[in-house]
Parts: structure tokens; sequence; C-alpha cells
């Protein structure tokens, strides 16, 4: 049997955290499907189909991996594609509570489905989509944290692309 996980976020933009999360997800699991929640009440960056291109283009040299999205429960979207677990990353103690609340709200609605926590490098332990947009916004460096095609897409965002 195919073991599946589902790895469910925002990636608005994905991040070199949320690739060494997919890496050594792979390890565990046959097959990571990529998932990206449509109906979020953050307000995005980025629009879908975009970071559907962001992920596509920082994941193309991995197999085993799809690329979707979904709307609604992340439970049902796990039920509805086999999974048998959702995947995330763990950063700080500052993840926790929410990350904890989140699983357990997960397993009451759907006890066949398990959160597996990974921890990332230590190297990505203070990154995340918010910062990154954050310094992007007044051109800060933030090329050692994404992926080359993503560091494109946040300057040509804000206006710091060249012609
Ligand atoms: O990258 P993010 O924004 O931290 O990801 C959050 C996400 C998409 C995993 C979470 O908001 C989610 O699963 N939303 C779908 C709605 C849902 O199932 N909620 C019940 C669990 S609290």
């Amino acid at each position: 049997m195919e073991r599946i996980a589902i790895y469910p976020g925002s990636f608005d933009p994905i991040t070199n955290g949320h690739i060494d999360i997919i890496k050594r997800g792979r390890k565990l699991f046959d097959k990571i499907i990529v998932a990206i929640l449509c109906n979020s009440s953050k307000n995005a960056l980025f629009t879908i189909e975009e970071r559907k291109e962001m992920l596509r283009n920082s994941l193309h040299d991995m197999t085993n991996i799809e690329i979707a999205s979904f709307d609604g429960l992340l439970v049902d979207y796990a039920v509805e594609r086999k999974a048998d677990a959702i995947l995330r990353g763990m950063r700080a103690i500052s993840d926790f509570e929410y990350e904890f609340q989140m699983a357990l709200m997960n397993r009451s609605l759907q006890r066949n489905v398990q959160t597996v926590f990974l921890i990332s490098g230590l190297k990505w332990i203070f990154i995340s989509s918010s910062v990154i947009k954050e310094a992007a916004r007044y051109n800060g460096d933030i090329s050692n944290m994404v992926h080359p095609f993503v560091d494109k897409k946040l300057k040509e965002k804000f206006g710091f692309s060249n012609p």
C-alpha cells in the first residue's frame, strides 16, 4: 500500500523551510500532496495559480510530489485523497500551540488521519513566508531563503525587478 501524506499550507510563497520539510517527508512517505488552501481568511500576496507556479519551480527536481489546492476542511480532503497523514513543520515553541490545537481538532473530526510533525533544519527555523514577504517588500535580500524563481516573483510583485 502506498503511504500518502498531505502537506497543507498557504505557501504564500513557498520558502526553503517548506522545501526542507518536503524533502524530509519524502523519506517517510511514498507520495506527498502539497496542497494550497484556497478559502483562507489570510490576505494572500500571490494568487493560487502564482503559488502553484512557484511550488512547481521550487520542487521540479523531486519525484512523487503532487501540487494541488483544496477548499473546505483539510480532513475531508485527506479522506478524499486517501491520505494516511497530514504533514506539518514545527519551528519554534511559538508554533506549538496553534499546531497542537489544529492537530487535535483534525483528529476529533477524523480519527483515521494522523498528523506528523517534522522539524526543519536549524537554518530555516526562524524563517516564514510572512517575514520573507516583509523583507522583500523593502527590497531586502532574501535570496538564500527561497528558490531563485520565488525570489524573482517577489521582486516582480514589489516592483524591484530589472526591466
Ligand atoms: O500555512 P498555514 O497557513 O499555516 O496552513 C494552515 C492550514 C491550511 C493547514 C489550515 O488553515 C487548514 O487546514 N485549513 C483548512 C480548514 C480546516 O480544515 N480547519 C480545521 C482545522 S483547525
